[in-house]
């Protein structure tokens, strides 16, 4: 009994008394639906923003539609058209009172990991939509991180499609099960219909596309100050990606041998552990971010509550968000994951793993920005010291800035000529 309508007045005039609307549309279109929509609801009436809507703009929304006397949620919602079909993740923020009424509806629909709803409210208008922008950074992250390795082995070692496509599949019936692993195993074996010759991947153009949500997360990040170098690295790899005449040209003019002298069978054997490390190293950066936001605007997130959520259903389900959950509900305080012991202590024993496949990557020239950006990211967070007191020299000699000293309190400048 579905009835079809090309006008926001007409929609709302035919429908009955009390309103739930469910908004599916590109973040750009929704201030002007809002402004719309007001002029037709009644009090009480709900509005909900499935899309990806940037978090700060969901809070502001909110305020609008409260002071119009109808409830506001912003709902983010993974999964894609399967998820759709087969049960999206779901993280909604917003009015307390209209989720109460509607979240059956979301329970039901949502994806279930071991018969928990992939669906969580939790609080604050933008948090929804904080915790779904977060999940698309480090969706990108993951993405190009499976990318690097295909490209290692492809480029760097020549290694044939269905040999890359074999150890994804044997990925995803392992500690590295996850969703973005298992569609690439099944991309690496779907044959190219048009010439008939090879998988269709390799007649997909190498220039990517981005429909802004990683950059927010990177941008949000700058502005909180949370380093998520990953995140940030798989934004701009998908930028240069589209520099493709320049890197034509400059494929002629760079030169560089393959100086590695890590062999395939060294690279197979070393590459399970290290794609784990990477792994854990971006859901720890993405982890933290959120940890921060929830301090920086007093949010109070539920971090268990993420991890259990993206257990199912969304793009970034992987069998590790389990580790997480159980991490943050040891401690609800955690600051990153890195510092939980169980996690810690495995990152420990892979990261050799991850150094010697950095090291083939740079020996061979092939470009490794995720890949070596965790393992930096890594030694960075566990430096007791890092050089930083340099830069603040640097900065109190050309700019009197001042500096801090480690041996007592103060504010300190020096004339330095
Ligand atoms: C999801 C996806 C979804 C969408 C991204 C794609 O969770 O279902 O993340 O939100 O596919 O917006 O983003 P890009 O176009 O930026 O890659």
């Amino acid at each position: 009994n579905i009835k079809l309508f090309t006008s926001i007045k007409g929609l709302c005039s035919n429908s009955s008394k009390q309103k739930l609307i469910l908004m599916s549309l590109p973040h750009n279109v929704i201030d002007k639906c809002i402004d719309e929509l007001i002029l037709y609801l009644n009090k009480d009436d709900i509005i909900a923003d499935l899309g990806n809507s940037f978090f700060l703009d969901t809070r502001k929304r909110f305020q609008k539609v409260h002071e119009n006397h109808f409830h506001f949620l912003g709902i983010g919602v993974s999964g894609g058209p399967n998820g759709a079909k087969e049960g999206p993740s779901i993280m909604a923020g917003g009015s307390k009172t209209a989720w109460k009424k509607i979240k059956n509806i979301f329970i039901d629909i949502s994806a279930k990991k071991d018969n928990v709803p992939a669906c969580g409210f939790f609080g604050n208008p933008g948090n929804g939509h904080l915790v779904k922008m977060v999940h698309n950074g480090i969706e990108y992250a993951i993405m190009q991180l499976i990318a690097e390795v295909y490209d290692l082995l492809k480029r760097g070692y020549g290694v044939e499609d269905a040999k890359i496509q074999q150890l994804f599949e044997k990925w995803n019936n392992s500690e590295l099960a996850s969703f973005l692993v298992e569609i690439t195993a099944g991309i690496l074996k779907k044959e190219d219909e048009v010439t008939g010759k090879g998988i269709l991947l390799n007649y997909i153009s190498d220039a990517a596309k981005a429909k802004g949500t990683g950059k927010w997360t990177s941008q949000n990040a700058m502005d909180i100050q949370a380093p998520i170098p990953s995140i940030n690295a798989a934004v701009e790899m998908r930028d240069i990606s589209k520099y493709k005449e320049e890197r034509v040209e400059a494929s002629k003019q760079l030169k560089w041998d393959d100086v590695s002298e890590t062999s395939e069978e060294e690279i197979f054997a070393a590459l399970t552990d290290a794609f784990y490390f990477g792994m854990i190293t971006i859901y720890a950066q993405g982890l933290a971010q959120l940890t921060i936001a929830s301090k920086e605007y007093d949010y109070g997130l539920n971090l268990e509550e993420v991890a259990k959520i993206w257990r199912g259903g969304c793009i970034i389900r992987a069998a590790c968000l389990e580790d997480f959950r159980q991490a943050y509900s040891k401690s609800p305080e955690l600051p990153n994951l890195l510092l939980d012991e169980t996690i810690g202590k495995t990152l420990v024993e892979k990261q050799a793993a991850a150094r010697n496949v950095v090291k083939a990557f740079i020996d061979k020239g092939i470009p490794s920005s995720v890949f070596s950006s965790t393992v930096s990211y890594f030694d960075s967070y566990r430096s007791e010291i890092l050089p930083t007191n340099l830069i603040q020299a640097q900065r109190d000699f050309f700019g009197a800035h001042k500096y801090e000293r480690n041996d007592q309190e103060g504010i300190f400048h020096t004339e330095w000529n």
